[in-house]
Order: structure tokens, then C-alpha cells, then sequence
């Protein structure tokens, strides 16, 4: 049968790098038996625009009905000024919500081509190749109570709470655990236990379930000292597990590691099976419209896709490869070219991917 594939573009260079993504898939489709329907639906800003809210009841219903999602991005200047509740984030938030996306994998791989587009000496990223696995759907980004409130003084006090239950913790300790053994069978589980009551919690829980994965080793770490380690020596680490708060932050960092945040897709797992696929980096409103955008971000989210919803790895591989064999060729979008250095387009970038695919086999 068909697997249902929904398309959502979303806000500012969002379209643009789908659109890479779309030609990806329409090949594999096309030339290589991929079976798949594909729909497109608005969200985030683009959601406002079409229907009133970032996360219409519509896109809602395409999402769950869907086996795999691919997710442009959310956001723009246009719509910081609408309240909070109808801000483009708050669609890329309430679906990750809506279809309980717990498990979010953020790979930070160092193509050797860009070993020089890295802020870090080349030796010290050489061979980079980290798992973050970033808890999605609790902690502070989701916690009650939350708000802004207005005190007796009249002074005003906002308030968020992290809050994390046993059962929330087991389950991505599960997928971290899981993931670890099928790499290097390294956990490193990132708190912040020396002060926090939660990641007390957080780390009884990882340490519970170590005995059940003897291939793996368990570590834990401070998240301050994380993100110092991350920066000194990233090559120590194989898969890092995390909080939501946490994990957005070391991503973050992870991701510039290997040179440019235009390279790095994720996956976003509910216990079905389900994804939700997306490049990790934003919208880009300053680029957004002016064909620059990097679009390999995007076309390896749906190698994750292929590899995690749609149980086509050797077609993963694939996409894969031919990334590495345009940048092998040279071609760079600005955000990884080095000084002086010639550009292309985001369209020409994604055509490329799809020459490399073609003449594979
Ligand atoms: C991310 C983003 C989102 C997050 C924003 C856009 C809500 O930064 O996916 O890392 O904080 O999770
Ligand atoms: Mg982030």
C-alpha cells in the first residue's frame, strides 16, 4: 500500500528548500519505485495566513493520517507580533504536541569536504559523528502551570515549570539506549543534577534502565560542562541524551560544529512509528525569497525519512551519497562556502542531488 507523505513548507525559506526536497522524492517516485502519495498542507505563519491559526484543524487532521511528515520551517518578522497563542511557533509546537513526537534525533555529522567551513580547527571535528537525542514533547517547553502574571506590587512575574514524570523519561531513555546500540554503543546522559530535583529524577531513571542494554555504556554529564565538552573535544561524544530545553541548546551547538546549521536534518518519533522530518535550522527570513538558502538540510531529512518511516535505507543511503558527491564536486551554497569561494542556488543544489541520484544504478 501507499504510504501517505505530507509536505509542509511553512514560512520563509521554507518553500524554497522543500521544494529541493520534493524534487527528491518526485525522482525516487518516479524512477526507483518509491510508493508514496504526497499531500501539502499550511502551517505556521503560513497556517495564519491561510486559515486563521499556525496549526489549522485541516493540517491537523492530513498530520495524523499521515505515516511520515516533512517540515520546512516556522516563523517570520511578519508574525512576531501576533499574540502567543497564534504564533507560528506554537504550530511546530502543538504538532509535535498533537501526535506525542517524544523522540527527536539530531545527527551531527562532519562531512569531510566541509572540514574547513568549521569555526573549530579541522583536527579537532575530523570524523565528527554525534547523535543527539533530544526529549520533544515535556519538560519546560510544556509544563504547567505557565504565564505571565501581574503581583500585588504591580510589578509583573513570568513563570515556566519543568516538570518531567518517570514514564516520560523511560521512553526516550528507550529510544537513546536503543539508538546508542545500534552505533558505537556510547550513552551520554546530559542533566543538570547537581541542582535540579527533576534531572535527579531524570538520572535515577537512565541508570535504571542501563542493565537492560549491556552493549551499551552509560555517562552522565552537567549540561554546562556538556557544552564546554562539545566545543573542546565533540569527538568523545557518540549518542547524547537529553531534555527538550537542553537539547535545543546543544543542537544548536552541535550543529555548527560541522561547519554550517544548513546541513542538519532530524526525526521527530512517536512510539508508532510516525515521523515528522525537518532541517534543524530555521526560517531564515533575511535569505528567505533570494534562492540562497541551502536546501541539503532538507533533502537529508528525507533521507531520515526514508530510513526511520518508510523502511527504505538502501534508498537513504542513497541520497546520502549523492550528497557527498556534490559537495564533492564543489558545489557550495554560501552558508558552507569558504572565502571566495563559488556559490550556486538553492535550485541548482537540489537538481544536482537529483543528477547524482540518477546516475546512480
Ligand atoms: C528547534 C527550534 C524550535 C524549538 C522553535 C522554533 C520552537 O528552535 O526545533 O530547535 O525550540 O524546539
Ligand atoms: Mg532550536
Amino acid at each position: 500500500m501507499s504510504k501517505k507523505i505530507l509536505v509542509m513548507p511553512g514560512d520563509g525559506i521554507g518553500p524554497e528548500i522543500v521544494a529541493e526536497a520534493r524534487k527528491v522524492l518526485d525522482f525516487l517516485a518516479a524512477e526507483r519505485g518509491l510508493d508514496v502519495v504526497i499531500d501539502e498542507a499550511p502551517i505556521g505563519g503560513a497556517g495564519h495566513d491561510a486559515a486563521g491559526h499556525p496549526l489549522p484543524e485541516a493540517t491537523l487532521e492530513k498530520a495524523r493520517a499521515a505515516d511520515a511528515l516533512l517540515l520546512g520551517a516556522v516563523g517570520g518578522p511578519r508574525y512576531e507580533k501576533l499574540e502567543r497563542h497564534l504564533r507560528p511557533e506554537r504550530g511546530l509546537l502543538g504538532i509535535r504536541a498533537e501526535l506525542e513526537l517524544f523522540a527527536n534525533l539530531r545527527p551531527a555529522i562532519l562531512y569531510p569536504q566541509l572540514a574547513g567551513a568549521s569555526t573549530l580547527r579541522a583536527e579537532v571535528v575530523a570524523g565528527l559523528d554525534v547523535m543527539i537525542v533530544r526529549e520533544l514533547t515535556g519538560g519546560i517547553y510544556f509544563g504547567q502551570p505557565r504565564g505571565i502574571e501581574t503581583l500585588a506590587d504591580g510589578q509583573r512575574k513570568g513563570f515556566n515549570t519543568l516538570v518531567y514524570t518517570e514514564a516520560e523519561i523511560e521512553r526516550i531513555g528507550r529510544s537513546a539506549f536503543e539508538t546508542a546500540a545500534k552505533r558505537g554503543g556510547r550513552l551520554c546522559s546530559v542533566d543538570k543534577a547537581n541542582v535540579l530535583e527533576v534531572s535527579e529524577l531524570w538520572r535515577e531513571v537512565m541508570e535504571r534502565l542501563a542493565p537492560e542494554y549491556p552493549d551499551v555504556e552509560l555517562s552522565h554529564m552537567y549540561v554546562d560542562n556538556a557544552a564546554m565538552q562539545l566545543v573542546r573535544d565533540p569527538r568523545q561524544f557518540d549518542v547524547i541524551v537529553t531534555t527538550n530545553l537542553f537539547g535545543d541548546i546543544l543542537s544548536d551547538a552541535a550543529a555548527m560544529l560541522t561547519g554550517s546549521i544548513g546541513m542538519l536534518p532530524s526525526a521527530s518519533l512517536n512510539a508508532s512509528g510516525q515521523g515528522m522530518y525537518e532541517p534543524i535550522h530555521g526560517s531564515a527570513p533575511d535569505i528567505a525569497g533570494q534562492g540562497k538558502a541551502n536546501p541539503l538540510a532538507t533533502v537529508l531529512s528525507v533521507a531520515m525519512m526514508l530510513r526511520y518511516s518508510l523502511s527504505q535505507s538502501a534508498m537513504a543511503d542513497a541520497i546520502e551519497a549523492a550528497v557527498g558527491q556534490v559537495l564533492d564536486r564543489g558545489l557550495r551554497t554560501p552558508d558552507i562556502a569558504a572565502e571566495g569561494e563559488a556559490t550556486v542556488g538553492t535550485a541548482a543544489m537540489g537538481d544536482a542531488v537529483v543528477e547524482a541520484l540518477a546516475a546512480s544504478d
